[in-house]
C-alpha cells in the first residue's frame, strides 16, 4: 500500500479546499459525465465524491475506467468546491469533492450479491450469508457504531458509581431462568456436560456473597428457546448486583443510568422517579405485565355491571369465575369500519376468546347486536364506568381471566396501531412491581414467577403456607414502550428461606444439592442481603434505533432457526469427535 489515507471520507470540509489530501474506502458507485468520472468513495466515517479528469491525470482516469462497485482503493488529490448547483446539503462533505492526481487500486471486488447500500428488499437469508458485506451498509453501521457509544456509556456509568466489572463463567452448570439450555459435553469428563448460563444470576449472587458488593457485566447470556422478533439465542444483558440495598436502591440505579442514557444518546431529560405500578394494576388495566403507556386505552373491569346481565354470554362468564372487560376506542365510530369490529373475532379467537362484543354509542342511544338482551339500566351503568361519550365504540371480552387480559391486550396494541395513536418517537419507561412469587404452570404446579432466587416480601412469607398463589415478592421489571426492557428482585439471602422455596418448587433436597449446591452452602457463610436486576441490552437498542428486528443491533445475528448463515453453524463433527466426548449419535444424517 503506497498511499495512506490523511483523512477518513466523513470528514472533509470547505476548510480544506485547496489541500492535498489521500484518503482510502470502497467504491460505492461511479458515474461517467463528459469524459470525466465521479466516484463515491467510503468508509465507516462517511462518503466522499471523487473525480477522475484526465487534464488532472491521464493515467489516474485511464484506471478508474475499469473500477467497478466495492473495489478497494487509496486516491490521493486535490480538494476542490463543488461548481455552484452541484453540492448536497445531506451530505457532511457535500460541498467539496477531489480531484484525483494519484490512484491505487487495493484490491478488486467480485459484484455484490445486493446492493449493500440499498439492501432493505433483499431476503434476510442472502444478507445473513454474506454479512460481511451487509455489514458494510451505512445503515447497519451506523446501529453498530451506536451500540458501542451506548455500550460505553453504560460501563463509564456504573465505573463511575464505584461497580466492579467481573467476568463469569461461560462454562458453568445450568441456571434457571425458565429456558432450555445450550449443553457442552466435556471431554475429560466422561458423559458429563457444562451448560452456557442463561444469566449469569449465581455468580452475581456469590460475588455478593465475597464482598464484592456493587458487579456489573456486560454479559452474554444463552437460551435454547423459539425465536421472535425481540429474542435470540445468545443476547447481551447488562448484568448487576448490590449488597446491602433494598428494591428502591437497585430501581434508583437503573433509573440513573436512563437517565444518563437519554440524556448523551439524545440530548432528552428524563423525569425521574420513574411512574410504577404494581402487577396486579397492570393485569388489570393493559393486560399484561409490560403495559405499553404510550397511548390510553385501558381496559375497564365491567363485573359489577354485568353480574346480572341480560346478556347470558357475560353472566355466564361472570357465574362461572370469570370477568367482563372493556376497552372504550374514543370516536371510533368515525375511525373504524364494520370490517374492522367483525375482524375482531377471528382476532381475539387466536387468543381463545369466544367472542369481541361491541357497543357503538350513537347519539339515538346504543347501537349493537348485544344490547338489546341488556337490562334496564345496564347501558347507563356501562356508559358512566367507561366515561362512554357519543361517537365512542366499547369492545368486550368475557372469559376467564387469562383469556381476557391476553385478548384485550391483543386488541389494544392492534387498535392503537391502526388508530395511529402511538407517538413513536417517544420512549415510554415505567417500572411494574410486586410479582406473585409464583404462577401456575401446564401441569397446574407453581413455577417462580421471575426465578427460584426471588425473595418473598417480608409481609407476605406466612402466605407461603397459607396462600401460595397470592405471595408476592420483591421483584420489579422495567418496561420501555410496552417491552420487558429488564427485570430484577431482592434475593432471599437465607438459607432455610431458600430452602424452602425450592421444596415448594418441588425441589427436593437431594436435587437442590446437586443443582445448587454451593449456593446452599455459600449462603451458610455471611451472605449479605443483596439484590440486582439485568437489562435486555439488544432490545432496548431496538427501541433506541426504532428498528423492528433484534438482527439489526447485532452484528452476527443467529436466524429464526438459531442458525448462522455466514459460517453455517452448527455444523456436523466427525465421528471421531463424538467418541472422544463420550457422544453417540441417533440421527441419520443425509449423505
Ligand atoms: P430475565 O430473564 O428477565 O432476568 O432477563 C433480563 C432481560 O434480558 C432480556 N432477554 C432477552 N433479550 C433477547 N433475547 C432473549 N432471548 C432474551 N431473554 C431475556 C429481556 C429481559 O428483561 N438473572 C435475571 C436478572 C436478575 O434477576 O437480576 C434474568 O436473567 O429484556
Ligand atoms: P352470539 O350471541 O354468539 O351471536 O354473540 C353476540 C356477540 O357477542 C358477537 O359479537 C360475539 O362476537 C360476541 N361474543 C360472543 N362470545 C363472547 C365473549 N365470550 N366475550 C365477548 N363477546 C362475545
Amino acid at each position: 500500500m503506497k498511499i495512506k489515507r490523511t483523512h477518513n471520507c466523513g470528514e472533509i470540509k470547505k476548510e480544506l479546499i485547496g489541500q492535498t489530501i489521500s484518503l482510502n474506502g470502497w467504491v460505492e458507485n461511479y458515474r461517467d459525465h463528459g469524459g470525466v468520472t465521479f466516484i463515491d468513495l467510503t468508509d465507516r466515517w462517511g462518503l466522499t465524491q471523487i473525480v477522475f479528469d484526465p487534464s488532472v491525470s491521464g493515467d489516474a482516469h485511464i484506471t478508474a475506467q475499469h473500477l467497478r462497485s466495492q473495489d478497494v482503493i487509496a486516491i490521493t488529490g486535490m480538494v476542490s468546491e463543488r461548481p455552484e448547483g452541484m453540492a448536497n446539503n445531506k451530505l457532511s462533505t457535500g460541498g467539496i469533492e477531489i480531484y484525483v492526481s494519484d490512484l491505487e487500486i487495493l484490491n478488486k471486488s467480485k459484484t455484490p450479491p445486493f446492493d449493500i447500500h440499498h439492501a432493505d428488499g433483499v431476503n434476510q437469508e442472502a444478507r445473513l450469508k454474506y454479512r460481511f458485506l451487509d455489514l458494510r451498509g451505512h445503515q447497519l453501521q451506523k446501529n453498530l457504531m451506536f451500540r458501542s457509544k451506548v455500550t460505553n456509556i453504560i460501563r463509564n456509568y456504573f465505573i463511575n458509581n464505584e461497580f466492579v466489572d467481573v467476568e463469569t463463567p461461560i462454562l458453568t452448570k445450568a441456571t434457571p431462568e425458565g429456558a432450555r439450555d445450550y449443553l457442552v459435553p466435556s471431554r475429560v469428563n466422561e458423559g458429563k456436560f457444562f451448560a452456557l448460563p442463561q444469566s449469569p444470576q449465581l455468580f452475581k449472587q456469590s460475588l455478593m456473597i465475597s464482598g464484592f458488593d456493587k458487579y456489573f457485566q456486560i454479559a452474554r447470556c444463552f437460551r435454547d428457546e423459539d425465536l421472535r422478533a425481540d429474542r435470540q439465542p445468545e443476547f447481551t444483558q447488562v448484568d448487576i448486583e448490590m449488597a446491602f440495598v433494598d428494591q428502591d436502591d437497585v430501581m434508583g440505579v437503573i433509573e440513573n443510568l436512563f437517565k444518563v442514557l437519554l440524556k448523551e444518546v439524545f440530548d432528552k431529560d428524563l423525569k425521574l422517579p420513574l411512574p410504577r405500578m404494581t402487577y396486579d394494576q397492570a393485569m388489570l388495566e393493559y393486560g399484561k405485565d409490560a403495559p405499553d403507556l404510550r397511548f390510553g386505552l385501558k381496559i375497564v373491569e365491567l363485573s359489577d355491571v354485568f353480574k346480572d346481565s341480560g346478556f347470558g354470554v357475560f353472566a355466564n362468564a361472570i357465574a362461572d369465575g370469570g370477568f367482563v372487560r372493556a376497552i372504550n376506542i374514543k370516536n371510533g365510530i368515525t375511525s373504524l369500519s364494520r370490517k374492522d369490529l367483525d375482524e375482531m373475532t377471528p382476532f381475539v379467537k387466536t387468543y381463545r376468546a369466544k367472542g369481541a362484543a361491541w357497543i357503538k354509542v350513537n347519539e339515538d342511544g346504543p347501537q349493537s347486536p348485544i344490547v338489546k338482551f341488556f337490562k334496564d339500566g345496564e347501558v347507563d351503568a356501562l356508559y358512566k364506568k367507561m366515561g362512554a361519550e357519543t361517537g365512542d365504540i366499547i369492545v368486550f371480552i368475557a372469559d376467564k381471566a387469562s383469556i381476557v387480559c391476553q385478548s384485550l391486550a391483543a386488541l389494544r396494541l392492534n387498535f392503537a396501531d391502526k388508530l395511529n395513536l402511538i407517538d413513536k418517537n417517544e420512549l415510554n419507561l415505567s417500572w411494574v412491581v410486586d410479582f406473585p412469587m409464583f404462577d401456575k404452570d401446564g401441569d397446574g404446579n407453581p413455577t417462580p414467577t421471575h426465578h427460584p432466587f426471588t425473595a418473598p416480601k417480608p409481609e407476605d412469607e406466612d402466605k407461603l403456607d397459607t396462600d401460595l398463589y397470592a405471595a408476592r415478592s420483591n421483584a420489579y421489571d422495567i418496561i420501555l414502550n410496552g417491552t420487558e426492557a429488564g427485570g430484577g428482585s431482592i434475593r432471599i439471602h437465607d438459607n432455610k428461606m431458600q430452602q424452602k422455596i425450592f421444596s415448594l418448587l418441588g425441589i427436593g433436597e437431594e436435587e437442590a444439592k446437586e443443582k445448587f449446591g454451593f449456593l446452599l452452602e455459600a449462603l451458610q457463610y455471611g451472605a449479605p442481603p443483596h439484590g440486582g436486576l439485568a437489562l435486555g441490552l439488544d432490545r432496548i437498542l431496538m427501541h433506541f434505533l426504532k428498528t423492528e428486528s433484534i438482527r439489526d443491533v447485532i452484528a452476527f445475528p443467529k436466524t429464526q432457526k438459531a442458525t448462522c448463515l455466514m459460517t453455517d453453524a452448527p455444523g456436523s463433527v466427525t465421528d471421531d469427535q463424538l467418541e472422544e466426548l463420550f457422544i453417540e449419535s441417533t440421527v441419520e444424517l443425509e449423505e
